[in-house]
């Protein structure tokens, strides 16, 4: 195994030390470095599973983000898609933060309403969610990505009273028409008493009498709009993401321990400095934004570059002419990104001057390591520290990572290295106990750590079910991994019936139940097989009504669905069309049998397969499938 020896010479041994001795009081001394209204009286109140940090502190995100912050230094580089270029500064920020807290407040908004909001990557969609801080209101952000249904769905789900949205914004050199979204997708929610419309492509769009331009409305709001003193445990945000049942769940996270975990890993991974130019490349609408996007870098004031569209566009040197440009010094990124760049060849990036880079980093799904290898060759000139960091949307922030800001070891391609300090982490058996090393369990989390969720919003019994039922007190993360000889973790992917894809997640049982509300489709199995770009695609097994004569057309409409319920991200790369679908005697779809076949995997292979079924089940499965593949099947 290749080892790489390097950090940035950081060799910090008492953070961890100090995490290992009390983690209650390690996370509190982390909490000090935030700026608090009201200290709290108790640390942490832990009622499995539910978790409050800092209880009777009040705290504020967008002042920490804000008001604490150097006001002339450069908050934001932006950078459109059609290379429309803005600078931000940290005051800038600010009046405008002040500005839409006044307006919301204006149009009804009170601490603890939600609000929706679905904004191409600009400035203003960090600023709508600092707003929203501000005066306690709950926001939740819809990756722009997503259909009229599922926006509808989530702003039902939380209830939202106000939308923020944009006319547009661009994609791939094309308007992708926001608002237009946003109609449908209220057109009979009278609870929506207002939609914010901020306008980024000024093409035509039709207003109605609930919407407000953007700019109208911060023009006749004040600029001054003190920090709403909020509880700790008050709620920041819900984010809605894909689980194996039913609709997509929202998680809530609260304030006081969000923050605190956010901006202590951000410190800790990225070994920010004031002098840096931080670049992650996620979109907002996704966790990973959320945190090291919107929050992270602005509760450690530093200087980000923000692009708002697709990374290969109009070329594949997009990401490389940003880091040329902007003299980018950490670049974070997924890894389905780093295939797609690596496959376009060394020259591309060869030919920019990528030597301000000084720390890398992968996020979101596992980095192979020949990815790793090219990354570390090709962008780092060997230069540079990656840090492979794996987490979840319920985590928060980072858990497992190497951190070169406090400490620097050698890393493995592949391996996130080690829990991050106060997180305890253990690779469990099916009964519970801990695996010996090198073998293959599910990663669970065995302490409260601050950036936890609280709950899934609207539905505690959900929470303690799919994260808190597998073991007793210990939250059950979904994934597998192994810890090898040296203590240092291997992501292996999902335990459970969650896809990836290209770092995305998508739930099995929303894409299955959108393919079967087809009127000439009864029954849906979907799973993942492995793509050498997107890490997984989804293939869809698909049961066809007596009689139905399967074609192109009823191909098109069955996409087409998919795509109005949940939007393009969850289309099927290929469709199966079957008499039946292999199930074990107790009626489980044999899901991974699907898998094995569509990923052209021997039976041999199948038979281990966890399923549940007994391997001359499997076989028997396995036959009849292939013949009935064999007459029907085709790709889209
Ligand atoms: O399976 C793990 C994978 O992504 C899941 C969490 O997805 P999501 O909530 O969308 O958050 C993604 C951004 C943090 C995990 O359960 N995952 C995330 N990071 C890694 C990873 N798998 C391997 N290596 C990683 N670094």
């Amino acid at each position: 195994m290749d080892s790489y020896l390097i950090g940035l010479g950081n060799n910090d041994t008492k953070t961890r030390q100090e995490a290992s001795q009390d983690f209650v009081k390690f996370w509190e001394s982390q909490a000090k470095k935030l700026d608090w209204f009201e200290s709290w009286n108790t640390p942490l109140e832990w009622n499995p599973p539910f978790a409050k940090w800092f209880v009777g502190g009040k705290i504020n995100a967008s002042y920490n983000a804000l008001d604490v912050q150097k006001p002339d230094k450069i908050a934001i580089f932006w950078e459109g898609e059609n290379e429309e270029r803005q600078i931000v500064t940290y005051a800038q920020l600010l009046d405008s933060v002040q500005r839409l807290a006044n307006g919301l407040k204006s149009l009804g908004v009170k601490k603890g309403d939600r609000i929706t909001i679905y904004l191409p990557m600009v400035p203003e969609l960090i600023v709508s969610i600092l707003a929203c801080a501000r005066i306690g209101a709950i926001h939740t952000v819809i990756f722009s990505g997503f259909s009229a249904q599922s926006i509808k769905d989530r702003i039902v789900d939380s209830q939202s009273k106000l939308v923020i949205t944009a006319d547009g914004g661009y994609r791939r050199g094309k308007i992708v028409k926001l608002k237009d979204v946003v109609d449908t997708a209220i057109s009979d929610l009278d609870f929506v008493s207002n939609v914010i419309v901020f306008q980024r492509t000024n093409h035509p769009i039709t207003m109605t009498s609930k919407d407000i331009f953007w700019n109208v409305l911060l023009e006749k709001n004040s600029n001054i709009c003190p920090p709403e003193k909020l509880e700790s445990t008050h709620p920041l945000y819900i984010l809605y993401t894909s689980g194996t049942t039913g609709k997509p769940k929202g998680v809530l996270h609260d304030t006081g321990g969000y923050l605190t975990h956010v901006s202590a890993t951000f410190r800790w991974a990225f070994d920010i400095k004031d002098s840096d130019v931080y670049f992650c490349t996620a979109d907002i609408g996704w966790v990973t934004g959320h945190s090291y996007v919107a929050y992270g870098p602005l509760l450690c004031g530093a200087t980000q570059v923000m692009y708002e569209g697709a990374p290969d566009y109009p070329n594949s040197a997009r990401m490389w002419d940003l880091i040329q440009r902007y003299k980018i010094t950490i670049f974070y990124t997924t890894p389905t990104a780093l295939r797609m760049f690596m496959k376009f060849g060394d020259e591309i990036p060869n030919s920019f001057d990528l030597s301000s880079l000084r720390l890398l980093g992968s996020v979101g799904e596992p980095i192979n390591p020949e990815v790793w290898k090219w990354y570390y060759n090709i962008i780092g000139k060997t230069k540079c520290p990656i840090i492979d960091t794996w987490w979840q949307t319920e985590t928060g922030a980072m858990m497992i990572s190497p951190l070169p800001g406090l400490e620097t070891i050698p890393l493995k391609p592949g391996s996130g290295a080690h829990a991050i300090p106060g997180v305890d982490l253990a690779i469990l058996d099916e009964s519970g106990d801990t695996v010996p090393a090198e073998t293959k369990g599910y990663l669970v989390i065995r302490k409260p750590w601050p950036g936890m969720l609280t709950t899934l919003w609207g539905d505690d019994a959900k929470y303690k079910s799919v994260y808190w039922s597998k073991y007793k007190d210990t939250y059950y993360t979904g994934d597998y991994a192994i810890c090898d000889k040296d203590g240092y973790f291997w992501l292996l992917g999902r335990a459970d019936d969650v896809l990836k894809i290209a770092g995305h997640r998508i739930g099995t049982a929303e894409l299955e139940s959108s393919l079967v509300s087809h009127n000439l489709i009864s029954e849906a199995a979907v799973c993942g097989i492995p793509d050498q770009i997107k890490g997984e695609v989804i293939i869809a097994f698909l049961v066809a009504k007596e009689g139905v004569s399967i074609s192109d057309e009823l191909r098109g409409q069955i996409m087409d669905i998919v795509r109005k319920d949940i939007g393009a991200i969850a289309t099927p790369q290929s469709l199966y069309f079957v008499s039946k679908l292999p199930k074990t005697r107790s009626g489980k779809i044999m899901r991974r049998l699907l898998k094995a076949i569509a990923s052209n995997e021997k039976i041999g292979d199948v038979s281990t397969l966890e399923d549940g079924a007994a391997v001359s089940e499997i076989q028997s499965a396995f036959d009849e499938l292939q013949k009935q593949i064999r007459s029907y099947s085709f790709s889209s």
